[in-house]
């Protein structure tokens, strides 16, 4: 099939990648010309394991391309995705400009029938105003225009494994035809094993808000409990064990920590949460997630002052700056709002990150950079563990901590053995289980 896609960004460039990996003939299309440069050289503008040798064979296999022009992807395309960014807007809503634009150029340029595939994040109605713009602004050679919602559940760190092998294919779509159309597309995954579930257009744009805002719920509840922890006695991490072993709550989600991040949950359960509202539908438990989610980076800082009394002229060290491990995306990391929080408190704050280091670089200038986590430990009053890299479970404790002014350690991911912590002299601050002094 032919598939354009436009927005090549986490999510599109993947996109692109499987559906070429699978067989179709993809168009990407940004409008930002720079990275459609870097792409055309098979190069991602952004880390994700897999991604760039996946790019290699589909474009070496004719299978996939790149252009900045929007009249080029929709060329004979019959279906097209649109996976632009959906930001926030102040007021929390998510700002739909560029999918109004996306959609835009697909009435303009598309010459065929064409499947319009809403894959970005959007809050529920957006099909309708997507379908609305293609009716106002069809040119000529554009045939019979349908909308199709079907929300993106890859994981960064994850997504090519995620993308080829989905936990479910969802398909909102207003006819059988367009139905199938989703299914033909998908069939070699779907001939793999991956379940499809067919619903409405809303009921599928409701879903993804509701599957990222209840994964943030999880986070957020057991962070609320970790505090509960600390100031009990109580251990979260066994707590949340016990939660875990009971099928209908699952264990995943239900570690304690600095919180969430990346470009996803802030935003989705903000526009979730203004979604609601809007809609005059009373849902304050939305709000409370991203209250306790701030709530999480304030308690680490609040153990950098406590371990360390007065923070100023101290260096602190941030081993893991990216949001999550496996990825250099920074947006919302909550490694980088603590280093704010430290940099206003008068600390010298270094950082390190196996990807995310430029990236951090350039989203918080005033923070040092460290070619190690070795480096950045050196001379280093705290070091708080803020993101869950194996590399960084696996350091050298001796190491690191001989070459630490104070060995102290904030672990805001709970990844280190306390028992070894106690034999190592460290005075260790972990999440929500008793802190133990050197
Ligand atoms: N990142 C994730 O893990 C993830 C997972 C599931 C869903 N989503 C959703 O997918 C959507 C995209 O997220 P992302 O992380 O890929 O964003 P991104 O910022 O990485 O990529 C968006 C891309 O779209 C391009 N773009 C913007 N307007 C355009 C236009 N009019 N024409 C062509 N290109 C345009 C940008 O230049 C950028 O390259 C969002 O709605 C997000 O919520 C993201």
């Amino acid at each position: 099939m032919k598939v354009g896609v436009v927005g090549t960004g986490h999510v599109g460039l993947v996109t692109c990648a499987s559906l070429a990996a699978v067989g179709h003939d993809v168009v990407g299309n940004d409008l930002d010309e720079e990275k459609v440069a870097q792409l055309r050289r098979g190069d991602p503008w952004f880390y994700e394991p897999g991604l760039k040798e996946l790019l290699g064979e589909t474009m070496q296999a004719g299978k996939l391309r790149f252009t900045s022009d929007p009249g080029e992807a929709m060329s004979g395309a019959e279906v097209v995705f649109i996976c632009v960014g959906t930001p926030p807007r102040a007021s929390g809503e998510a700002n739909l400009i560029a999918v109004e634009h996306a959609a835009r150029n697909v009435a303009k340029h598309a010459d065929r029938d064409v499947v319009v595939v809403e894959k970005s994040t959007v809050p529920a109605g957006t099909a309708q105003r997507v379908k609305r713009t293609l009716e106002r602004e069809r040119s000529g050679a554009m045939g019979h225009a349908e909308v199709v919602s079907n929300p993106e559940f890859l994981r960064e760190g994850s997504a090519i494994e995620d993308s080829l092998n989905p936990d479910r294919i969802l398909i909102g779509a207003e006819s059988r035809a367009a139905f199938d159309k989703m299914r033909e597309l998908y069939a070699p995954l779907i001939e793999k094993g991956a379940p499809v579930i067919e619903t409405d257009i809303p009921t599928a744009e409701l879903a993804k808000h509701a599957c990222n805002a209840f994964l943030a719920l999880k986070i957020s509840y057991v962070n609320a409990l970790a505090r509960l922890c600390e100031k009990s006695g109580g251990d979260v991490v066994a707590v949340a064990d016990v939660m875990g072993s009971d099928d209908r709550i699952g264990r995943s989600f239900l570690n304690a920590g600095l919180g969430y991040g990346g470009y996803c949950f802030p935003k989705d359960v903000q526009a979730f949460e203004s979604l609601a509202a809007r809609l005059g539908s009373d849902f304050p438990l939305l709000g409370e997630i991203a209250r306790i989610n701030d709530q999480s980076v304030d308690a680490a800082c609040e153990k950098v002052v406590e371990a360390l009394w007065n923070v100023e002229g101290k260096k602190v060290a941030l081993l893991g700056l990216a949001f999550k491990p496996g990825t250099d995306d920074v947006r919302n990391a909550p490694a980088l709002a603590l280093a704010r929080k430290l940099l206003l408190e008068g600390a010298r704050v270094v950082g390190y990150d196996p990807e995310g280091s430029a990236n951090a670089k350039a989203d918080c200038p005033q923070l040092e950079i460290a070619p190690d986590a070795y480096d950045a430990a050196t001379d280093a009053h705290c070091v708080v563990i803020c993101t869950e890299w194996a590399e960084i479970k696996e350091l050298d404790l001796g190491k690191l901590t001989s070459a630490m002014a104070y060995p102290v350690i904030v672990d805001g991911r709970n990844l280190f053995d306390p028992e070894e912590m106690k034999k190592a002299g460290v005075s260790y601050y972990p999440t929500g289980r008793p802190h133990i002094s050197s």
